[in-house]
């Protein structure tokens, strides 16, 4: 087949998925990287694709596969090649769906070039389908996606997919289709999520490569709980670096591989690449209650990856109370500068009330005036500014802004009422978090022990754990284990250590923790 310039077709002594992953490096020569960003196009690298296809334990003799977003077909090719060697399968049937016009002709070459290399060992039938995969397929689910039962579609024993990311118009969706999984602004990639578990076989089984987000944050809360009633987690691959993955095509997202199934599960298997070599797996088998955890009528999708963050969460998880349960609450900052312009000053008059950003958290505690950046140093009092500003009070401050790669995710200020008591008011900018009781003022001890704690280095791996992404989210810190107001008075007065809040367990693991050399990066 004639493609741009060039003919290609497949060497005698290729495998499929050397094939595949010839095509996808002549398909990308011809693309840009702001178009493959905008269609979200990038394509699995082979030793990826190969780890995704070995998570399948389809053993039948006749598998129907569907590739949503088959780009040129890597994770077809990758599942096909799996499916031979276990030297099974009569039939094949594959449902690919791509709508990028560019692709599609190197899918198309790579589909005939496979039935012809197939032919002798497997019958192989296949179909393009040159849709948008979600457009087309909302279409036949009801209102309510619990309602779907299936009956009039296709289903199919596995789905393989590395589905498009990017940010969806809401107005360009069926939203009553999808409103028991969306709240917020979705991103395409897990509603090909959601109707690919809507069409699974009775037994069948789905692998996706993915962003990490699905599995924290509040707004996919809706689709978790919806997506665990669906299907059972079986394995969770995580990814040591988030440079290593599609480094050649540099996006820098935390990316996961999960393989979801209809089959009841007993454990779910996590692994963890270090520098993209899959020969050196570490995997520790979990219980779902480790991964799948509830707190305050919310889902979150934990992922230890070691046997040691394992004992982190089991250990942590004793400790009886939360925010919710200790009455206390944790806000987002409330001036956003660009549309609170007219209320900001760079220079202190005598109306100015301390505008606090991220860069004022110092050392624990709150560095006000500093200059940076230009940024404005304060906000006028007025009536209409007023709803901007905070009381003077007792409240820990925390940066909602910190990377995994970051020494600590809880970067912390304690805000005592007397700093900003000649103010009677302070204002915080929106990337900052605060941390306040409503009723009963947090005591400046209290407020001392919750940041001391949020420092310790067992909550902070217990939140990365937890949280998957740069936000530091309320929803997540409201699911943190805390000890009592009493242990967290005493803590912050340093009248009790660390192993009188945790258990004696927790206190070694913290040992062990800190003293790990590997460990050492993140908390020095
Ligand atoms: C991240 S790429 C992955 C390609 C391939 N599965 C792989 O692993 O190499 C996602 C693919 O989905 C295609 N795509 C984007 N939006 C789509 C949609 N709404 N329906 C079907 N395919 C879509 C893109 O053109 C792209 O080829």
């Amino acid at each position: 087949m004639e493609l741009g310039m060039k003919r290609i077709s497949k060497l005698e002594k290729e495998s499929i998925a050397e094939f595949a992953n010839r095509l996808a490096s002549e398909c990308n020569k011809e693309s840009t990287k702001s178009r493959k960003k905008g269609i979200g196009q990038f394509f699995t690298p082979p030793l990826t694709a190969d780890f995704m296809a070995g998570l399948s334990n389809t053993n039948k003799t006749s598998v129907s596969i569907l590739d949503p977003g088959a780009g040129v077909g890597i994770l077809s090719a990758a599942i096909i090649e799996d499916l031979k060697s276990k030297d099974k399968v009569k039939n094949i049937n594959l449902v690919c769906y791509e709508t990028d016009k560019q692709v599609l002709p190197y899918l198309k070459l790579f589909l005939q070039e496979i039935k012809k290399d197939l032919s002798k060992e497997i019958s192989f039938e296949y179909e393009i389908v040159e849709e948008d995969f979600v457009k087309s397929n909302s279409g036949s689910l009801t209102s309510n996606l619990n309602n779907y039962d299936g009956e009039s579609k296709t289903l199919f024993d596995v789905v393989i997919s590395n589905p498009p990311y990017f940010k969806l118009n809401k107005r360009d969706l069926p939203l009553r289709k999808f409103k028991d999984i969306i709240s917020g602004q979705p991103n395409i990639y897990f509603l090909f999520m959601a109707i690919s578990a809507k069409l699974l076989s009775p037994e069948g089984e789905m692998i996706f490569i993915t962003p990490r987000s699905f599995c924290s944050g509040l707004y996919y809360n809706k689709f978790r709980k919806w997506l665990i009633g669906k299907v059972n987690i079986e394995n969770i691959h995580l990814f040591d670096s988030r440079k290593e993955l599609f480094s050649e095509q540099k996006v820098l997202q935390e990316n996961i591989i999960t393989k979801f199934t209809k089959n009841p599960v007993d454990n779910i298997k996590i692994s963890k690449t270090y520098n993209g070599d899959f020969s050196n797996l570490e995997t520790i088998k979990v219980s779902k209650n480790d991964v799948v955890y509830k707190s305050n009528g919310h889902i979150f999708f934990r992922i230890p990856s070691t046997r040691e963050e394992l004992r982190v969460i089991r250990e942590l998880d004793k400790l009886p109370y939360n925010f919710y349960r200790l009455g206390i609450k944790i806000s987002t900052g409330k001036v956003v500068a660009f549309r609170n312009k007219k209320h900001l000053q760079s220079t202190i008059t005598k109306d100015s009330i301390p505008l606090l950003w991220m860069h004022n958290i110092k050392n624990g505690r709150i560095s006000w005036p500093a200059s940076y950046k230009n940024k404005p140093l304060a906000i006028r009092n007025t009536d209409e500014s007023r709803w901007l500003l905070l009381e003077a009070g007792n409240y820990v401050a925390i940066k909602r802004f910190t990377a995994k790669e970051q020494k600590k995710r809880f970067v912390t200020a304690c805000i005592f009422k007397d700093d900003f008591k000649r103010y009677g008011y302070f204002a915080l900018d929106n990337m900052v978090n605060y941390v306040y009781r409503e009723e009963n003022e947090l005591s400046k001890n209290q407020v001392k022990g919750i940041a001391k704690y949020l420092g310790l280095p067992i909550v902070d791996l217990y939140f990365r754990i937890l949280n998957g992404h740069t936000q530091v989210n309320a929803s997540e810190v409201y699911a943190l284990p805390f000890p009592s107001l009493e242990q967290l008075e005493l803590f912050g007065k340093d009248d009790i250590e660390v192993k009188e809040i945790l258990s004696t367990k927790a206190k070694e693991i913290q040992r062990k923790t800190f003293d790990k050399k590997v460990m050492k990066p993140l908390y020095a």
